[in-house]
């Protein structure tokens, strides 16, 4: 295995976290976070949130960044330092990351970039509703009626396939640091303007109260555990191969343990700072149309692409609120989507020494069609299977392996060394930070954070075989959900097996 002596590098270290948190905030933090905070337990869903944060989202984050950074390499060739025979596991999760996570990521970003362009007119009109399923995704009876591409989906795919191509094409710091320097400041700026306006709606307190009152009785249920270390996950990339990546192109002697923190913590503070515009949205649009708050709140999908049209036909000067929200929805999940684009490039590269050109234009152009298979009109039937296996079961099962490769094989002690070794405290400061955070860190990865996600692994499975998620048929969720899982393995496997560039001796 080669070791890159000309590895790009940021050119600051808050460039680099300004791309690392912009792969966390995506469309997980504006959209999936508000409603699953609500549907299990309000406030009171905040308590197992933050144990999720503290007991895997926080350890695995700085795994992930102390290995990447201690490797200075992707994925794949991080853990084939270890030992070769864990190579696939990083082949495997920036493969269903790329080809499954990102196809329809970007599918969805398509869908925002849409209504972007609608909000000027509000085009939706009266029914919304009816408007996004048929109208626009012009649904099909079934997983199996395709009918044929959509074309003003697949135009807006093109786009950002685009986009995402001429950033990831100029390399790291010239093409993906300079993109989030401009991009992360507009987020903030959004995010801030967006959510002080709806404050300002009137009802918007009811909303609130709605998303922050705590329902004790909800955190005895296993179920809610299970969403938040699930929201934990997605929403900070982790399982991705995306920090790995990210991380080996910081210099020598950069503070893993800061970073891993700022990057944890503005992770979560967004997306609950997003929750509060978003059901003060829905507290507005309840009063305003007479309807009990309960009934305005939809999930996911529904949230952005009906209730907030609705919610933007009623609010004065909606236009300009809906191009601003569809506008950082967009940008959000473009600075989410180049992160994977380079970690999976990254992996291609470091293998075979390519070239970063010809690996980044190959890797878009076989992602493009990657996403025109979501955009037919069964597309959200597909989008919603693969979604759900490769959250389910892919990401955590990746979280559980690494957790088990660096806390079992690889023994915690060599990275927690090399986190100590940058934390640039002296003395007894350093000696009680050791022995206390670093200690504990060392615990979870070894034992809380595998239990964990075990037992939510274990609870999926059974509620998979007790019925076949949502109803589909079997044949789509064996194809697509388990299919998906299973090519992607098969893939990583192969990958595994061929040869490193240049010379085989393992580092
Ligand atoms: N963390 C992202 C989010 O919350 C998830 C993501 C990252 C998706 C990278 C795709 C690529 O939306």
């Amino acid at each position: 295995m080669a070791n890159n002596v000309d590895r790009p590098q940021w050119k600051s270290n808050f460039g680099f976290l300004f791309a690392a948190i912009g792969s966390a905030v995506g469309l997980g933090n504006i959209w999936r976070f508000p409603y699953i905070a609500y549907e299990n337990g309000g406030g009171a869903f905040l308590f197992p949130y933050i144990v999720a944060l503290i007991t895997a989202g926080i350890p695995i984050l700085m795994l992930e960044f102390a290995l990447g950074h201690k490797k200075k390499a992707s994925s794949p060739k991080a853990f084939a330092k270890i030992d070769s025979k864990w190579e696939w596991l990083g082949w495997w999760s920036v493969t269903f990351v790329m080809f499954g996570i990102v196809a329809y990521y970007i599918v969805i970003i398509g869908w925002c970039a849409n209504f972007f362009c609608f909000s000027f007119t509000q085009m939706w009109g009266p029914d919304p509703n009816d408007f996004f399923f048929h109208s626009f995704l012009k649904m099909s009876s079934g997983v199996w009626d395709l009918h044929g591409v959509n074309v003003s989906i697949a135009l807006a795919v093109v786009l950002i396939w685009f986009i995402n191509w001429s950033i990831t094409y100029q390399g790291i710091e010239k093409g993906i640091e300079r993109a989030v320097k401009f991009m992360m400041p507009i987020l903030f700026l959004i995010t801030l303007t967006i959510v002080i306006w709806s404050l300002f709606l009137s009802g918007a307190e009811k909303g609130i109260s709605l998303y922050l009152t705590p329902k004790f009785s909800k955190i005895l249920n296993l179920d809610v555990w299970i969403a938040a270390y699930g929201q934990i996950f997605f929403s900070l990339s982790l399982g991705f191969g995306i920090m790995i990546a990210y991380a080996s192109y910081l210099p020598k002697n950069a503070n893993i343990f800061k970073n891993s923190i700022i990057v944890a913590f503005s992770n979560s503070f967004y997306e609950m700072f997003a929750g509060l515009g978003v059901f003060s949205i829905l507290g507005y649009m309840a009063v305003k149309q007479g309807i009990p708050i309960k009934e305005a709140v939809t999930s996911g999908i529904g949230l952005a692409f009906v209730a907030y049209p609705k919610a933007i036909s009623l609010i004065p000067f909606g236009e300009i609120f809906g191009m601003l929200f569809f506008f950082l929805l967009t940008i959000a999940g473009i600075s989410s989507s180049i992160s994977i684009i380079e970690a999976f490039s990254s992996a291609v590269i470091d293998k075979f020494g390519a070239s970063r050109q010809k690996v980044v234009t190959t890797v878009c152009i076989i992602g493009f069609f990657g996403s025109l298979l979501f955009t037919s009109h069964a597309g959200l039937f597909w989008l919603d299977i693969v979604d759900h296996f490769l959250n389910h079961y892919g990401l955590v099962t990746v979280g559980i392996v690494e957790a088990f490769i660096v806390g079992w094989i690889y023994r915690t002690e060599q990275l927690k060394m090399h986190i100590v070794s940058r934390l640039g405290l002296s003395g007894t400061r350093n000696k009680i930070f050791q022995y206390i955070v670093l200690q504990l860190w060392k615990y979870c990865i070894k034992f809380i954070t595998p239990v964990a996600l075990g037992i939510a692994i274990i609870n999926s499975l059974m509620q998979e075989f007790a019925k076949p998620y949502e109803g589909y048929p079997l044949s789509g969720i064996i194809i697509l959900g388990v299919g998906w899982l299973l090519i992607t393995h098969i893939f990583a496997f192969g990958m595994s097996g061929l040869p490193w560039a240049g010379e085989n001796e393992s580092g």
